[in-house]
């Protein structure tokens, strides 16, 4: 396995993802992740990440120490210049960032061997940095420089230091992939064991002896995460879990007819369906504030559904679907200090009063790879790729105060769009589903005048929303053609009667957010 120390660069994932599709089993820890900690881990090699801060005058050092573990090192950006700062190197304070594509110089070394086929001579890479190193570190070679980065590869084969200065995480790195292939595989002789297959089996296993003969309660939201730990549990230990599927009211159209007709009645697990959705709505009525709905809503759904668990007298666990980059994301807060722009409470994130131990199966995956694990479990590849959908649901894409009817008319028009979008394809074939990252309908309390027939009308706007993303982070509107936007407003005017318009959004994240609310 291979250590990542993380810099706070914020392509780290990135990297991490790379090596695990070399499968490669990999963890990324804290930049000041403990020497002792590190022995403990027992790295084929580590990988030191980029990051936004300047080696001098700054406390982001790793310990020097882990230089001497005998391990390969690849240090990328920030990571080289840790590296060149302490193995008696200098690194300067670059006055201009250079960023953006560079095509460096290199010549075959013991880092890039392999690569070129023959074709010596450069790599097509995607630069980020400010500073630079100025000075080799003793016993170093520049392997590689481009025009305004005299050293963009320094190698010391012998030692098996290596550091690069662009990032070879990212996709515009053409060779960045071989290239950390190189590293991890040649270089690190990491074993390529981390494979689906290989992981339910170790997963299983974990699982049931973790929980032995007890019994295991799990939230069970119908998004992707609880939906494949639920499929993973139940491979483990059968009828020793338990899911309890709280409907606020607040869901997609059969929403809850569908989550229970895939797992009660295909997996065969055993599915508690709540239906509190009266619950929901009288906690709601008179409330419009976004954040105190929000509230309202992850408050009443922890109440649901402690009281349901309690019910199950002889529930000693608690599975969650954590998924790895949460596990980063709480731990990792030290260097990436985000701003909490909205309160995200994930469905799911339940108290300790319930007493119950942790079980988390996924907490080691990325999302990509949880999709593939539920493929592999057999869930449907359609709910396996499905977009994510917001833990108060509907609740914060009906503007203002919450009401039952509301909620009917937008799921039927969200319905419709969805629909539209999945049947759809571009010139590839690619679906307008699969194309955006989120798509979905938010309900207007506002009425505006139509004419239907001979007939005025005056009822109430639907907003569509579609963007695309890697990283829900940042967004862009998603550019659907004109014929499918006019598709879905046909439909959604024509047969949702209460709605007489609908309206396309068209602004990015930032400095709107995807949802409405
Ligand atoms: P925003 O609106 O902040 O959304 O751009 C980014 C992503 O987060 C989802 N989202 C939520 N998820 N509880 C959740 O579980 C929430 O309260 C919540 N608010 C937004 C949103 O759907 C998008 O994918």
């Amino acid at each position: 396995k291979i250590l990542i120390l993380d810099f706070g660069s914020q392509v780290t994932q990135l990297i991490a993802r790379r090596v695990r599709e070399a499968h490669v089993y990999c963890e990324l820890h804290p930049y000041d992740m403990p020497l002792e900690a590190i022995k403990a881990f027992n790295p084929k090699g580590i990988i030191l990440s980029g990051g936004p801060n300047s080696v001098y005058g700054s406390e982001y050092h790793a310990d020097p120490a882990l230089f001497e573990l005998g391990v390969p090192v690849l240090g990328i950006c920030y990571g080289m210049q840790f590296m060149a700062h302490h193995l008696g190197g200098a690194v300067e304070a670059g006055n201009q960032r250079e960023f953006g594509y560079a095509r460096v110089q290199t010549a075959d070394s013991d880092l890039t061997r392999g690569l070129f086929d023959g074709e010596a001579g450069g790599l097509d890479v995607w630069m980020s940095h400010g500073d630079k190193v100025s000075k080799l570190p003793e016993g170093f070679a520049i392997t590689g420089k481009t025009d305004s980065c005299p050293v963009a590869i320094m190698e010391r084969a012998d030692k098996r230091w290596y550091g690069i200065q662009f990032h070879p995480e990212v996709t515009h790195t053409k060779q960045g992939r071989a290239l950390l292939n190189r590293f991890v595989l040649d270089i690190c002789a990491a074993q390529p064991s981390w494979t689906m297959p290989n992981y339910i089996d170790e997963a299983v296993a974990k699982i049931r002896e973790q929980v032995g003969g007890e019994q295991v309660v799990l939230g069970l939201s119908g998004g992707v995460d609880s939906s494949v730990a639920a499929a993973l549990i139940h491979r483990a230990i059968g009828d020793q879990l338990t899911c309890v599927f709280v409907d606020h009211g607040l869901l997609r159209l059969n929403e809850g007819k569908k989550v229970m007709e895939m797992f009660a009645r295909n997996l065969g697990v055993n599915v508690v369906h709540i239906d509190a959705a009266d619950d929901f709505m009288s906690k709601l009525a008179g409330v419009s504030d976004p954040e105190q709905k929000r509230k309202i809503i992850g408050a009443e759904f922890v109440a649901v559904f402690q009281r349901e668990a309690a019910k199950l007298h002889n529930a000693k666990w608690l599975a969650q679907g954590t998924i790895y980059p949460d596990v980063i994301e709480s731990a990792g807060a030290k260097t990436n200090k985000a701003h909490a722009i909205k309160s995200h409470h994930n469905v799911g994130g339940l108290p300790e009063t319930l007493n119950l131990k942790l079980l988390e199966p996924l907490r080691d995956l990325f999302k990509d790879e949880v999709r593939e694990l539920g493929v592999a479990l057999g869930l449907p590849r359609e709910m396996v790729y499905r977009h994510p959908f917001p833990g108060p649901g509907l609740g914060v894409r009906i503007l203002g105060e919450v009401k039952r009817e509301y909620a009917d008319l937008l799921r039927r028009a969200d319905d419709i769009f969805i629909e539209e979008l999945r049947r759809s394809t571009d010139d590839n074939g690619t679906s307008w589903y699969d194309l955006t990252s989120q798509a979905f309908a938010v309900f207007l309390p506002v009425k505006s005048v139509g004419v239907m027939g001979d007939g005025r009308t005056y009822d109430y706007v639907v907003a569509l929303r579609a963007v695309v993303t890697s990283d829900f982070m940042t967004a862009h509107w998603a550019e659907l053609p004109y014929a499918l936007l006019g598709r879905v407003s046909n439909r959604i005017i024509n047969e949702v009667r209460g709605i007489n318009r609908v309206v396309y959004d068209v602004s990015g994240k930032p400095p709107a957010t995807i949802e409405w609310e």
